[in-house]
């Protein structure tokens, strides 16, 4: 799972890509186009829809409500 903050937004989202085996957590974040970019064949998924901008990922990534409160980061998980 991928958290992050995106201009002051936490974002949640599986943190493999859906084209092949990568860790997203060893992508690289761009707060100001919202995205991850796969590590491999480097597919950007947008952190708030999990939509994929560019190919060769096709399906997006799971998504999830998240919310920060005093005691720490809260992910709904289905
Ligand atoms: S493994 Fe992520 S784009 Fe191919």
């Amino acid at each position: 799972m991928i958290i992050a903050k995106i201009n002051g937004k936490l974002c949640a989202t599986d943190g493999i890509c859906t084209h092949a085996y990568a860790e997203l957590s060893n992508g690289f974040l761009n707060e100001e186009e919202k995205t991850v970019t796969c590590p491999l064949h480097l597919s950007a998924f947008n952190l708030e829809s999990g939509v994929p901008r560019n190919p060769p990922a096709e399906a997006p990534l799971k998504t999830y409500q998240v919310k920060e409160e005093a005691d720490g980061v809260h992910v709904l998980l289905e």
